[in-house]
Order: C-alpha cells, then sequence, then structure tokens
C-alpha cells in the first residue's frame, strides 16, 4: 500500500512554476515573504508526514553538484536510517548529483536514486544518517518507492512539492490523490515558461486522462491568494 499524495504547489493565475518571475499584487511590498507565508500556512493545515521533491528543485539547498560516473545498472539494498519523530524529506535525485550537508534541511532526508549511482556515492550519503532508496536503473520508477516509504517510515501521507517535471511524472503515472493549489493574483504570460505539472511529450499526449477531478475547498489569504483543493478520482 502506497502513502496517500497531495501536490502542493503555488503558481500564477496562467498555472506557471517559477514565482520569481511574478509581480507583487496590488499594496503588497514583500511578494517573497508573501508567498513564504501563505504556503508554509496552508502546508501545516495538511495532514503529511513529509514531503518529496525533484533534484532541480533540491539544487538551492545543495552545497554544490556531485560529479561522477555511472556505473553499470546492480542489484542495490535500500538503507534505511532512522527518522526519529522527525518528517520524511524525500529527494528524488536519479544520478546522485545533490551535494548536500547533513544539516540542511530538518527533516529526515530520504535520497532516491538509480541503481547506476556509484557504491562510494551512496554510502557517503548513508553515512550522514539519510536513508537511501534504489528506483531500478533510470531512478525514475517513483511507483515502487512509494510503498516503501510507507513500510520503512509509517508515511501515511506525503506532499509532493515539486518541480513541475517530477509533478509531471506523478501526474502521468497516476499517483497524485489530491492537490492544493495556491494561486498569486499575478500573470507570468510568458509562452514557453514550464508549468506547475510539466511532462514533457507529444502534442497529441495527455498525461491527466482518465483521472477527473472534484473541489473539496475554496479559501482566501493573505494578499489575495486563493487557495484551491481538489481530489483526484481515477476511472
Ligand atoms: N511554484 C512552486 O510551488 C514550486 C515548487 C517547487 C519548485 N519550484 C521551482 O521549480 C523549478 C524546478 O522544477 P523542474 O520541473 O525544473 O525540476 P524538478 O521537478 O524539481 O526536478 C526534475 C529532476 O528530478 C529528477 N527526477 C527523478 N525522478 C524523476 C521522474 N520520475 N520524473 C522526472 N524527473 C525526475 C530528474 O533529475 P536529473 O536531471 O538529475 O535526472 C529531473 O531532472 C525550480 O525553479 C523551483 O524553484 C516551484
Amino acid at each position: 500500500m502506497r502513502p496517500k499524495i497531495i501536490c502542493h504547489m503555488i503558481t500564477s493565475i496562467d498555472g506557471r512554476l517559477l514565482t520569481g518571475r511574478l509581480e507583487a499584487p496590488i499594496g503588497v511590498t514583500d511578494r517573497d515573504a508573501l508567498i513564504w507565508s501563505n504556503y508554509e500556512a496552508a502546508e501545516a493545515r495538511l495532514p503529511h508526514d513529509g514531503w518529496m521533491a525533484g533534484r532541480r528543485t533540491l539544487q538551492r539547498y545543495a552545497s554544490g553538484q556531485t560529479t561522477h560516473d555511472l556505473v553499470s545498472p546492480m542489484e542495490r539494498e535500500d538503507v534505511v536510517g532512522d527518522p526519529g519523530k522527525r518528517k520524511i524529506g524525500v529527494l528524488f535525485d536519479p544520478s546522485g548529483r545533490l551535494d548536500m550537508a547533513q544539516d540542511c534541511l530538518p527533516d529526515h532526508l530520504v535520497y532516491v536514486f538509480s541503481t547506476r549511482v556509484p557504491q562510494a556515492h551512496a554510502e557517503k550519503v548513508c553515512a550522514t544518517g539519510a536513508s537511501c532508496l534504489f528506483a531500478g536503473p533510470d531512478g525514475y520508477d517513483i511507483a515502487s518507492v512509494l510503498p516503501r516509504l510507507r513500510d520503512y517510515f509509517g508515511a501515511a501521507s506525503l506532499l509532493l512539492e515539486g518541480g513541475g517535471r517530477l509533478n509531471g511524472a506523478f501526474l502521468q503515472a497516476g499517483l497524485i490523490d489530491e492537490t492544493s493549489t495556491l494561486i498569486m493574483p499575478a500573470v507570468d504570460g510568458l509562452a514557453g515558461v514550464p508549468a506547475i505539472y510539466d511532462q514533457p511529450g507529444a502534442s497529441g499526449d495527455r498525461p491527466a486522462a482518465g483521472q477527473p477531478m472534484r473541489l473539496l475547498a475554496v479559501e482566501t489569504l493573505d494578499g489575495g491568494v486563493v487557495w484551491l483543493r481538489h481530489v483526484i478520482e481515477r476511472r
């Protein structure tokens, strides 16, 4: 059994990902403070045992980028650390590129690697007390990882917190149960800026096909940010 997955994101009214590009709403001087206070207040109201994010989103918490050659795919055993009373933070880092200090985030870090990450890198990461799980030869087998997060850490509910690529992969795999979307009173407007769900594919592909949604709640937060919550069902 896998945890319930709630995708929690903040966006412009045209659904774009990069909040640093947006104008502050009228009457608001500090755009970033408005974004973070609303994002964190909403997050605190969503029951969850941890969060998940993609390698590019997490890069800003890293001290740098690790460079190493990938090895041939091989049998790997998960290494499970002890989160204690902490939440878990799941880092989807297929090639083992993130160089994270032990205390860069307050949560118990769980790295999801491909089976091609060098053993020395996995051992270095595990030596910090973090957990390392393996998700196939490309590291993209998210469906196989989720039940292990429940088995190893008792995670019943997790927030999926971007970016657009990882959200898109979860959506296409039918692995999102609810969405929690904060809409800033701002438009991005530039063609090509990524969306908060951003799965690559051919023009006829429909990553959300067969996944109708139902509105759960709407609330207006500080600065005119609108919080929408939806449930996703699967046909
Ligand atoms: N508006 C918001 O609420 C919000 C929230 C979070 C992030 N962001 C912004 O989003 C941007 C990053 O988003 P992004 O879409 O470029 O990247 P992302 O989703 O954060 O990370 C994508 C990377 O995750 C790895 N990955 C592991 N498994 C994957 C899978 N199954 N499918 C796809 N990727 C997988 C890959 O790493 P490799 O490349 O190493 O293979 C991939 O390139 C940042 O600018 C961040 O600030 C915004």
